[in-house]
């Protein structure tokens, strides 16, 4: 290679870049939606019960797996077994699918965010779909990419990790304060109560699987991210605490953004989910509300910042890969992701507008995209994880990987939950994916 492998400066560079790519429209569009569809505090508690068990203990082993190969997640089963190769290659892919439509949708939060700070009324039932069938989507989507290609070109401890510090910090701070300023409008009552009630007559297996799908996309699982993050960490910093961490960050904005948008958008019914939630109903509520532009201000640039830094950290992970699999320059993979996303991007958006009428098995490109990734790929990747690491080259590899910086204090849990109760479940989840069960 024909520079050298950079590195995370330290345990907080590590757990503000794993957490920036964690924290992201997941948390802030899909986790509320969610929450809500299914019992509110119900899920919230099995929500956070399967985060600090399950998703967790996925995380570690990524990390540990990166860490351990120094490899980016091609590279790096092969290079513990043969037989790894394939879940490598398919780890691979997962980025290179989802960067383009991540992007898109990060473009149109790009031109909310313009349009909240240019006072342009979004609030007609038709403003989101005649904004994203426009050409100023696909300007707007430019912009998100030249935002994150730009940060990625300086780097990951001048780029990444400068961004992060600086952003991170002040999603938290923004999201707590919107969140306390929503708790205090009239009438949000009983919309809290349908988000923090608690009631044992909603638990059941539909339940438990969205939230492990959930905690799953939201922790940036099987897309190779947190293999090549782990790659970067150096040999002295605690995995095992670092990745709590993480998922305490992730539970936390996941928590505040539902505590904002749940009360908020209640009307005794369902939340709509999907870009209706905050493209369409909250334009709709910030209208209603006192200092609701400034609201919808500081509201789009959190979005902006979560889906920025997700969208980095798959970038980082394409390049990563590519540097690895054709011994080019960081520079030289950089152009051609940013060129690839730009191509691939640019055509998702259009189906949006001209070339809607493009679609295979009544899907388009974005929606293949979504599904083949969210629902076939991932799962698959991360059965296929736990299958190689507790079956094939055995959970100890992993294990002394964490303990060369710390003791594993959860290392039986990690076990049984790598060897048996994580391919259960993630096989549950595919055959409800794919409409089986
Ligand atoms: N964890 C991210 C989120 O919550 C998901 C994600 C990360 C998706 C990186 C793609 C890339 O939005």
């Amino acid at each position: 290679m024909s520079e050298t492998r950079e590195n995370f400066s330290g345990k907080t560079g590590f757990i503000l870049a794993a957490a920036a790519s964690a924290v992201g429209l997941g948390n802030i569009w899909r986790f509320p939606t969610v929450a809500a569809e299914h019992g509110g505090g119900t899920f919230l508690i099995v929500y956070i019960l399967v985060t600090l068990f399950f998703g967790t203990m996925l995380m570690i082993t990524e990390v540990a797996l990166g860490r351990h190969t120094r490899k980016s997640a091609l590279h790096a089963y092969g290079q513990l077994d043969k037989r790894g190769k394939l879940i490598g290659i398919v780890s691979t892919i997962i980025p290179v699918m989802i960067m383009p439509y991540y992007c898109v949708v990060g473009g149109w939060v790009v031109g909310y965010f313009a349009a909240a700070c240019m006072g342009t009324d979004m609030t007609a039932a038709s403003a989101f779909g005649d904004f994203t069938g426009s050409w100023l989507a696909v300007l707007a989507f430019l912009a998100f990419v030249a935002i994150s290609f730009y940060v990625l070109y300086r780097g990951v401890s001048k780029g990444i990790e400068t961004v992060n510090k600086i952003f991170m910090p002040a999603l938290l701070i923004m999201l707590v304060c919107l969140t306390v300023y929503m708790l205090i409008q009239p009438g949000i009552g009983e919309g809290l109560g349908a988000y923090l009630g608690f009631d044992w007559g909603k638990l059941n297996g539909e339940l438990i699987l969205a939230a492990i799908g959930q905690s799953f996309y939201s922790l940036s699982l099987a897309m190779g991210i947190m293999i090549a993050y782990g790659s970067y960490m150096k040999k002295d910093t605690d995995i095992e605490r670092t990745v709590m961490s993480i998922g305490v960050i992730d539970i936390l904005v996941a928590f505040l953004a539902g505590l904002f948008i749940v009360p908020a958008v209640f009307n005794g019914g369902s939340v709509a989910g999907g870009p209706g939630l905050i493209f369409q109903t909250l334009p709709n509520i910030f209208a209603g509300i006192p200092f609701g532009e400034v609201i919808a201000v500081l509201f789009y640039a959190i979005v902006l910042i979560a889906a920025a830094t997700s969208a980095i950290s798959i970038g980082e992970t394409i390049i990563a890969s590519l540097r690895d699999v054709l011994n080019i320059s960081r520079t030289r993979s950089l152009a051609i992701t940013a060129l690839f996303t730009t191509i691939a991007g640019t055509l998702v958006c259009l189906g949006f507008g001209p070339l809607s009428g493009m679609k295979i098995f009544g899907m388009g490109a974005f929606d293949i995209l979504d599904f083949l990734t969210n629902s076939v790929l991932m799962p698959l990747t991360a059965i296929g994880m736990c299958i190689f690491v507790g079956h094939i080259i055995g959970n100890k590899v992993i294990q002394d990987e964490v303990k060369e910086s710390s003791e594993f204090k959860t290392m039986r849990i990690h076990s049984v939950m790598i060897k048996w109760v994580c391919p259960i479940a993630l096989s549950l989840i595919l055959l409800s994916g794919l409409g089986i069960i």
